[in-house]
């Protein structure tokens, strides 16, 4: 090596930050909490190569990572170059499969705090104490798509939450909508093949908008009630910290006199329920795929922590059949209005994951996993649920290890008789790797109930071996009509555009036929005004029984649906908009595109900015270039994005301030006036002040009165000409907090 380049490469020898090694400390930037067991726990794995040197992977200093080792300057490269072959290797195995569903998601971690002891109906650890807080780690994803797909898919969101309790680890893998599409786990691999893309050409990639997801669910009734929620826009949320959360099944509270309820697990995010519209949720899945993504991980990087309280519905043992549906149907839920929810402590997330493989992508979600106090119940999709996660993690994460994983491994010491298998990393100690014992005193021992061992519901089972559906399991339809005349109109015209869009995707004709008819089981209106869209009619009647799971001639009466009488005609509950839950909106962490360009009014921006800002809102701005943007009387602003680079379905509402200059530049630029008409088509809230109105009268969608300070004729857009920007703020704050207008919307 000639003298020169030794010189080079010394002087790469690090001067930046301190390594632990040398200050014996965690880094500064590491993130844990000092309360948090779990954050305390994985920093045990955390690896920081601030101000270290470059090494193998056996720790060998690396002098030259630019260069493979090869038989002079043009020759061959060795065999012998460890460092080459390490680092190509662990680079060709980088990859593990992807989730057989829910493959793309985002996830962060946080804690869990009850508000008060739940021992009367519980005995689980983590609910009993208000002081303690357990640390969850959450994982949010879509079902249908890949790793890489699009955020904004319609699909449900899957909200898988662990809970790190002192007695072991508690997953409640839920799902942001309360129902499911099937009744018997025997269907989900026939639902998931539907609903990926088609096998012979791998099209269309995270969408159920395609024949053999359709042909599925026109042949399964039973799904009718779920389709009713995912053609809603519970399905496009705004943001993951802006939906709620359901356990699905009935599962099961045990307190410690051994005495059951059943109980549903609700999530209710206090940010309120919000979504955004299908036109919208298409064009950012092009403008940025990683939009809830980015949400999420930017609120917690700015320390806007979401909340979410969680709710339960009790059922006594006693009540089991009082319903007019099956507790252990997944397909229906219970209503607010007849088993309220009671809110019994909150989550908040306010930890970024450190890496997104490490945590995110090798956490192992797992219904079985269920501490004392916490039981299941019969529910034959659960039961199914129980075998199907351990049984595709041993395969994602490649053994029977994967509990050691650091963002797996519980905070509750585990000690057992298992051994050995792919990439063990527990060294066990002793002699005896089997119980029982004398060896080792029998250790570990048992535990008996009363010091924390686990034992089953003691539920009295005493039945024939069949393979049936059960009668209380055939009312389909009931509560999908329930879902759908609980909804507010514009929900209901949301439901309808979206069913013709995913049926006017459809291209066999009997297979719109047969959606048809079911949809006219749940309500004749629906059907009509769907099959107004796709040109075609509701059919009177079908030929084939609408139940193909189980042969026509095995079980022809039973497994046609029947309805049962419904106890009530309408849930609020069910509706986004007219949601009694959510009484007071908040506009915190919505995001508002200021447009402007030099020569904006600096009052005007300034003064509305830090109106919003107080009520906890972003004001961003976006401009006909990037770069510093100047104010008539000096001052600067940056833009931080422009037209170019930021869209209006990206943002919450917009702004236009004064500034004769500002509102030219913009006028010229034809994307300030698209930016406005999208966002007024999507029915958000508008503002101007002084020559900023200008700009909303040449974009040719509201009419605005020539008098100073007259405000404009259309619901959601807040003008001021010459007025006071107080006022103007405040009003704004008032018609975002409204989230959309959806009076201005089309009728359908
Ligand atoms: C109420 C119905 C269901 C809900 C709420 C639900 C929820 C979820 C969620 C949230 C995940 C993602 C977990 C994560 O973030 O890692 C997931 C993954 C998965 N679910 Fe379900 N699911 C349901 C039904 C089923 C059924 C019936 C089966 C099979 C019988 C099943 C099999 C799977 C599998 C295999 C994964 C991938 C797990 C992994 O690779 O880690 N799910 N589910």
């Amino acid at each position: 090596m000639s003298k020169e380049k030794a010189k080079t490469r010394r002087s790469s020898s690090p001067t930046k930050a301190k390594s632990k090694a040398e200050t014996g400390k965690e880094p500064a930037n590491a993130g844990y909490g000092a309360n948090d067991h779990k954050s305390a726990d994985l920093a045990k794995n955390a690896e920081d190569a601030a101000g270290e040197y470059l090494t193998t992977n056996q720790g060998v200093r690396i002098n030259d990572n630019q260069n493979s080792l090869q038989a002079g300057d043009r020759g061959p490269t060795l065999l012998e170059d460890f460092i080459l072959r390490e680092k190509i290797t662990h680079f060709d195995h980088e990859r593990i499969p992807e989730r057989v569903v829910h493959a793309r998601g985002t996830a962060a971690h946080g804690y869990f705090q009850v508000y008060e002891s739940m021992a009367p109906i519980t005995k689980a650890g983590f609910l009993q104490d208000p002081a303690v807080r357990t640390p969850v780690f959450v994982r949010f994803s879509t079902v249908a798509g890949s790793r890489g797909s699009s955020d904004l898919a319609r699909d449900v969101r899957g909200f898988a939450v662990k809970f790190y309790t002192q007695e072991g680890n508690y997953d409640l893998v839920g799902n942001n909508m309360p129902v499911f599409f099937i009744q018997d786990a025997i269907k989900f691999p026939d639902l998931v093949h539907a609903v990926k893309p088609e096998p012979h050409n791998e099209i269309p990639q995270a969408a159920s908008a395609h024949d053999t997801f359709w042909d599925f669910i026109s042949l399964m009734p039973e799904s009718m009630h779920m389709i009713m929620w995912v053609m809603s826009d519970r399905a496009i949320p705004r943001s993951l910290r802006m939906m709620e959360g359901f356990g699905v099944h009935t599962f099961r509270f045990i307190n410690d006199r051994g005495q059951a309820q059943f109980v549903k697990f609700h999530w209710k995010p206090l940010l309120g329920l919000h979504s955004v519209l299908w036109e919208e949720a298409q064009q950012i899945s092009g403008k940025d795929p990683d939009f809830h993504r980015r949400d999420l991980w930017e609120a917690i990087e700015n320390g806007d922590y979401p909340e979410w309280e969680l709710g339960v519905q009790i059922v006594a043992e006693k009540d089991e059949h009082s319903f007019d549906f099956d507790l252990l149907d997944p397909t229906k839920l219970i209503p607010e209005e007849i088993v309220p929810v009671r809110r019994i402590g909150k989550m908040i997330l306010n930890r970024n994951p450190d890496n997104f493989f490490a945590e995110t992508e090798q956490v192992a979600f797992q219904t079985g996993n269920i501490v004392p106090g916490i039981d299941f119940t019969n529910d034959p999709l659960l039961q199914g649920r129980i075998f199907s996660y351990l049984d595709t993690q041993l395969l994602r994460l490649g053994g029977p290890n994967f509990h050691e994983i650091p963002i797996n491994r519980p905070i509750a010491p585990a000690h057992n008789n298992q051994r050995d298998g792919h990439m063990r990393q527990t060294i066990n100690r002793g002699q005896t790797s089997y119980e029982p014992n004398t060896l080792r005193g029998g250790c570990p021992f048992q535990a008996g109930s009363d010091l924390g061992g686990f034992t089953s519901y003691a539920e009295r089972i005493d039945a024939r071996k069949i393979r049936e559906r059960s009668p209380s399991f055939l009312d389909h339809f009931s509560q999908a009509t329930l879902f759908f005349n609980s909804q507010s109109v514009p929900e209901q015209n949301h439901i309808i555009k979206a069913l013709r869009f995913e049926l006017g995707k459809v291209e066999t004709p009997a297979i719109r036929e047969r959606m048809l008819f079911l949809l006219a089981q749940v309500d004749k209106t629906l059907a009509q005004k769907v099959a107004q869209g796709l040109g075609a009619s509701v059919p009177k009647k079908l030929d084939k029984p609408m139940n193909m799971s189980i042969p026509a001639d095995v079980l022809p009466r039973k497994v046609q649906p029947k309805r049962a009488t419904q106890a009530i005609d309408a849930s609020p509950a069910l509706s986004m908009i007219d949601n009694p839950n959510f009484p007071t909106e908040t506009i915190k962490t919505r995001k508002i595109a200021f447009l402007l360009a030099d020569g904006f009014d600096d009052a005007a921006v300034l003064e509305v900015k830090q109106i919003l800002k107080t009520a906890g809102a972003a004001a961003l701005t976006v401009a006909p270039r990037l770069g510093v943007l100047t104010g008539i009387n000096g001052t600067t602003i940056k833009a931080d994005c422009s037209f170019l680079t930021g869209s209006s379905v990206l943002f919450d509402a917009v702004y236009v301030p004064g500034g004769e200059a500002s509102v030219a530049a913009l006028k010229a630029e034809p994307e300030a006036a698209n930016f406005l008409r999208e966002a007024y088509k999507h029915c958000k809230t508008l503002a101007a002040s002084g020559a900023g109105t200008d700009l909303f009268e040449s974009a040719g969608f509201v009419t605005l009165a020539a008098n100073a300070g007259a405000r404009a004729d259309q619901p959601g857009i807040v003008t001021s000409r010459e007025g006071n920007l107080k006022i103007l703020g405040l009003e704004f704050i008032q018609a975002i907090a409204q989230h959309r207008h959806w009076e201005r919307e089309p009728t359908v």
